[in-house]
């Protein structure tokens, strides 16, 4: 899947992240410069219900259809590069960090097979596979490993292929996050972040920009869009502008958003609680997760990160790609209107650089 070919001919492609789910595909290309990146395209795109359902590409050529489309109303130029790293959801995708005895290359690829075969419910002809060693003591490597449903990739394989495209790199979207949020210097302690986006949630505990841990929930953007549209017996656009108008309110006990969304935002808080204490009995004792990051356009859900702050008892902010690199926040939030919705495809866009240079 890794098409590293093109750099063996001396071919340094420009590239730019796609970010696919269920309701949008989003596009980012950057731009490096003496101060870091900045943005040179955006956009994002609706996807009609159906042409990808729960994190599995039914509809390929439709698929295609929209990519081609979101291509050509990028802003504030079309994107014209045919190079693109895109992303698969961390819903499909096994996520581990292992441990095996330090030992050869080949002899290690081996022993990292055995590992994941035990620690994935999939067998292990059906995953594309890859790993990476993190760190080391004297006897040992940790390993992180990610392994995708091949007949998941391939779907997204295929429609980005049919659109014209070529495929320089395969990424789990969460890895992606992680990369445009946080930066080396920032993520020395870990950081928990939650990536709300229309369809799911992603959970995430990540040091060194190295997940230890990730999960998903199904609590997510559309679900606070469901609760308003029942609680107030209003259609679903009605729902959405309210939504984005008001955020949580006030969130005193007699008002009337209080009562619908404070049983969602509370299990947030409870499953957010629950991947803290799964860090630190089963990963990490010695280091607490102190600082959690939201991203995804659910981030967005007015005074949801303060609300979340004084839940839990720990900083909580909406995360701004800009943390993890210079990108001029002005010139790419004329256009994207926030950045949060494009933390995955901007982490994208940061990886294909690796082909660049
Ligand atoms: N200002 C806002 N306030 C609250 N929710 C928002 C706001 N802007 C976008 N959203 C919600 O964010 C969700 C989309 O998040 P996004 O990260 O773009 O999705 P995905 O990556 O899953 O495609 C939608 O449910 C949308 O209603
Ligand atoms: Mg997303």
């Amino acid at each position: 899947m890794n098409l590293l070919t093109y750099n063996l001919l001396g071919i340094k492609p420009k590239s730019f992240g796609l970010e696919i789910e269920d309701s949008y595909i989003k596009v980012f290309q950057l731009k490096k410069n003496k101060s870091g990146f900045s943005m040179a395209a955006c956009n994002l795109r609706p996807l009609k219900k159906g042409i990808i359902r729960d994190g599995q590409v039914v509809q390929a050529e439709e698929l295609a259809k929209e990519i081609r489309e979101l291509l050509k109303l990028s802003r504030p130029k079309p994107i014209k590069t045919k190079f693109v790293v895109f992303s698969v959801p961390e819903t499909k995708s096994f996520i581990r960090t292992i441990q095996i005895p330090k030992m050869s290359r080949e002899e290690a690829a081996e022993a990292v097979k055995w590992e994941t075969e035990a620690n994935i419910p999939v067998s292990l002809d059906k995953v594309y596979l890859d790993w990476q060693i993190i760190d080391s003591n004297e006897k040992n490597n940790n390993v992180l490993v990610v392994a995708v449903p091949k007949e998941v990739v391939d779907g997204y394989y295929q429609a980005v292929s049919l659109s014209g495209l070529i495929t320089l790199a395969v990424e789990v979207d969460i890895i992606a996050t992680i990369r445009s949020l946080t930066s080396k210097e920032s993520n020395k302690e870990p950081i928990l972040i939650a990536d709300i986006g229309a369809d799911k949630t992603s959970l995430a505990i990540c040091k060194n920009q190295i997940p230890y841990f990730s999960s998903s929930i199904p609590l997510c953007g559309k679900t606070f869009t469901d609760a308003l549209q029942k609680g107030l017996g209003i259609g679903y656009e009605k729902a959405e502008e309210l939504k984005g108008k008001y955020g949580l309110g006030k969130m005193k006990k007699d008002d009337m958003l209080y009562n619908i969304y404070n049983p969602l935002i509370e299990n947030l808080a409870v499953e957010i609680d629950r991947s803290i204490s799964f860090y630190s009995e089963s990963i990490n004792a010695q280091e607490k997760v102190e600082r959690i990051v939201l991203s995804g356009g659910g981030s967005l859900l007015r005074e949801l990160a303060d609300y979340l702050s004084l839940r839990l008892g720990k900083t909580v902010i909406v995360g701004n790609p800009e943390m993890g690199l210079g990108i001029k926040q002005n010139t790419a939030i004329n256009i994207a209107g926030d950045l949060s919705p494009f933390s995955t495809p901007i982490g994208l866009a940061m990886r294909g650089f690796d082909y660049e240079d």
